[in-house]
C-alpha cells in the first residue's frame, strides 16, 4: 500500500483524532484505524464488514459498480476464454502467468498428488450413506491434518508449498469420492494421464463395469466452472480461512473451516438452492408468483442466484456462465431444457422489475452454474462441493499471502457490549 499525505479526522465531542489514509492500486482509499482505540478509547462498528478492509491483498480486485473482476490484474472474461484452471491456479498462487516450462512443472506437481492416503477410504465409509457431500468434505479435508503430518508446520515455506499442492490436487478426488460414496458406487481412483477437469469428471461418472469417456467440450465447460470460482477477494469463506489461520492453525484445518462457511445458502450453497428453486417454480407461468414472494417483506424467500454484497452491476462471472450454459446444453442436445428456459425468463422478468433495479440485484455466478452442472449429470448436492474444490486455490493463495504479510496478527474483533452490567451472583435458593 502507499501512504498518502491525506488524513481523516474523527471528531468526538471536543477531541480530534487524525487517522492516516492509505491508497491501493485500484479501488477506494482506506482510513487506517489500527491506532484508533489507543488514541481515542473507541471502537468502530461495522456488522458484516460492509465498509471494512480486513487486509492488504494483491491477488484479486473487484469493482462492484462496474462489474469488474481481475485476478492479478487479468480480467476474468479473458482468463475464462483464453486460459485454463491450472494456469489460473499458478497465477493466483505465484502472481504471474507461467512460462511453458513453469506450467508444465506445476501441472506435474499437482498431478503427482492426486491420490489420497488409502486409509482415508475408511473415513468416507464412516459417514452415513445419505450424508451431504459437503459434510463429508468438511470432515475429510479436516482429517488430512491427521494424515499429512509432514506439511502442517506453517513456519516452514516448503511444507506450506507441499500442503498447497496437496490440497489443490486431492480436492477433486475427495469431492468425487464423497459423491460415489453417497450413491453406493465404488470410488474411482484418479488417472494422471487426464487433465484436471477430465480426471474429475471421470472419477464422478466412471464405474468399474463401464469406463466414462470424457467429452472435451464438457471437460472445457467443467474447467471453466472451476476457473470462474477460483477466487473472489475477501468473501465470507476466504475471510474464514484467513481468520482461522491467523491463530497459526494448520492449512488443512483452515481450509475445512472455509468449506464449512461456503456451505451456507447465502454463499456457495446458493447454487444448489438456485437449481432447487428453478425446479420448484417448474413452469414459466409461475415466475410472477415467485418474483412477488421475493419482493414481499413478510416472506423470507429470496431469489437464489440473485444479488451480491459487492456487485451492484452484472456479476462478470454470470455472463460467462450463461454463455457456457448455452454451449453445454447445445452439445448435450437439450437446448429446450425447461430449467434453462425458466432461468432465462426469470432473469428477464426480474431485471425489468423496479424492485430488483432499485436494489441493484443482478444474477450472480450461481444463477447459471447449476443449470450446467445439472445437464452434465451432477445431483444438486454436488454443486457446492464443486464450488469448494474450485475455490481451494483462492483460499490457499490468500492464506499464503497472509502468512507472508508482516503486519499479520491474530484476528480478534471487538464488540459493542449490550448485556448486563456487573452484578453479584445470587444463590439458587434465593432466585
Ligand atoms: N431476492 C430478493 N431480495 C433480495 C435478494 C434476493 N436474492 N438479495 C438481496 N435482496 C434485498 C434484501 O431483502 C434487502 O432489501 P431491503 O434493503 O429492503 O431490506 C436488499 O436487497 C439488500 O440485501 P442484503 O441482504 O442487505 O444484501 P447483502 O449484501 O447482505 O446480501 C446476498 C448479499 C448475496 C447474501 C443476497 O443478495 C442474497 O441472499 N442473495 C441470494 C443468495 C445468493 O444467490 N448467494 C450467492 C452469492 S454469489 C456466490 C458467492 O460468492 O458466494
Amino acid at each position: 500500500m502507499v501512504e498518502t499525505s491525506k488524513t481523516a479526522t474523527l471528531v468526538i465531542d471536543d477531541k480530534r483524532i487524525e487517522l492516516p489514509v492509505q491508497q491501493g492500486t485500484c479501488g477506494p482509499d482506506v482510513v487506517d484505524i489500527g491506532k484508533l482505540y489507543a488514541k481515542g478509547d473507541i471502537f468502530t462498528y461495522d456488522p458484516g464488514f460492509t465498509s471494512t478492509a480486513s487486509c492488504e491483498s494483491s491477488i484479486t480486485f473487484i469493482d462492484g459498480e462496474e462489474g469488474i473482476l481481475l485476478h492479478r490484474g487479468y480480467p476474468i472474461g479473458q482468463l475464462a476464454s483464453k486460459s485454463h484452471y491450472l494456469e489460473v491456479c499458478y497465477l493466483l498462487l505465484y502472481g504471474e502467468l507461467p512460462t511453458t516450462a513453469e506450467l508444465e512443472d506445476f501441472e506435474n506437481r499437482v498431478t503427482a498428488h492426486t491420490m489420497l492416503h488409502e486409509q482415508m477410504t475408511y473415513f468416507f465409509r464412516g459417514f452415513r450413506r445419505d450424508a451431504h457431500p459437503m459434510a463429508i468434505m468438511v470432515g475429510v479435508v479436516g482429517a488430512m491434518s491427521a494424515f499429512y503430518h509432514d506439511s502442517t508446520d506453517i513456519s516452514d515455506q516448503w511444507q506450506r508449498e507441499v500442503a498447497s499442492i496437496r490440497l489443490i490436487a486431492k480436492m477433486p478426488t475427495i469431492a468425487a469420492w464423497a459423491y460415489k460414496y453417497s450413491i453406493g458406487q465404488p470410488m474411482v481412483y484418479p488417472r494422471n494421464d487426464l487433465d484436471y477437469a477430465s480426471n474429475f469428471l471421470r472419477m464422478c461418472f466412471s464405474v468399474p463395469a463401464e469406463d466414462y469417456v470424457v467429452d472435451p467440450v464438457l471437460a472445457r465447460a467443467m474447467d471453466r466452472i472451476f476457473t470462474l470460482h477460483a477466487d473472489h477477494e475477501q468473501n465470507a469463506s476466504t475471510s474464514t480461512v484467513r481468520l482461522a489461520s491467523s491463530s497459526g492453525a494448520n492449512p488443512f484445518a483452515c481450509i475445512a473451516a472455509g468449506i464449512a462457511c461456503l456451505w451456507g445458502p447465502a454463499h456457495g450453497g446458493a447454487n444448489q438452492a438456485c437449481l432447487e428453486m428453478l425446479r420448484e417454480i417448474g413452469t414459466v407461468d409461475r415466475i410472477p408468483e415467485y418474483i412477488a414472494r421475493a419482493k414481499d417483506k413478510e416472506d423470507p424467500f429470496r431469489l437464489m442466484g440473485f444479488g451480491h454484497r459487492v456487485y451492484k452491476n452484472f456479476d462478470p462471472r454470470a455472463k460467462v456462465m450463461k454463455e457456457s450454459a448455452d454451449e453445454v446444453l447445445e452439445l448435450l442436445g437439450v437446448e429446450d431444457n425447461e430449467t434453462l428456459k425458466i432461468a432465462k425468463q426469470l432473469e428477464k422478468i426480474a431485471l425489468e422489475d423496479d424492485y430488483f433495479a432499485e436494489k441493484k440485484l443482478y444474477p450472480n455466478v450461481d444463477f447459471y452454474s447449476g443449470v450446467i452442472l445439472d445437464a452434465m449429470g451432477f445431483p444438486t448436492s454436488m454443486f457446492t462441493p464443486i464450488f469448494s474444490l474450485s475455490r481451494t486455490v483462492g483460499w490457499i493463495a490468500q492464506w499464503k499471502e497472509m502468512l507472508n504479510d508482516p503486519v499479520q496478527k491474530i484476528g480478534r474483533p471487538r464488540q459493542l457490549y449490550t448485556g448486563a452490567e456487573s452484578r453479584d451472583y445470587v444463590d439458587i435458593e434465593t432466585r
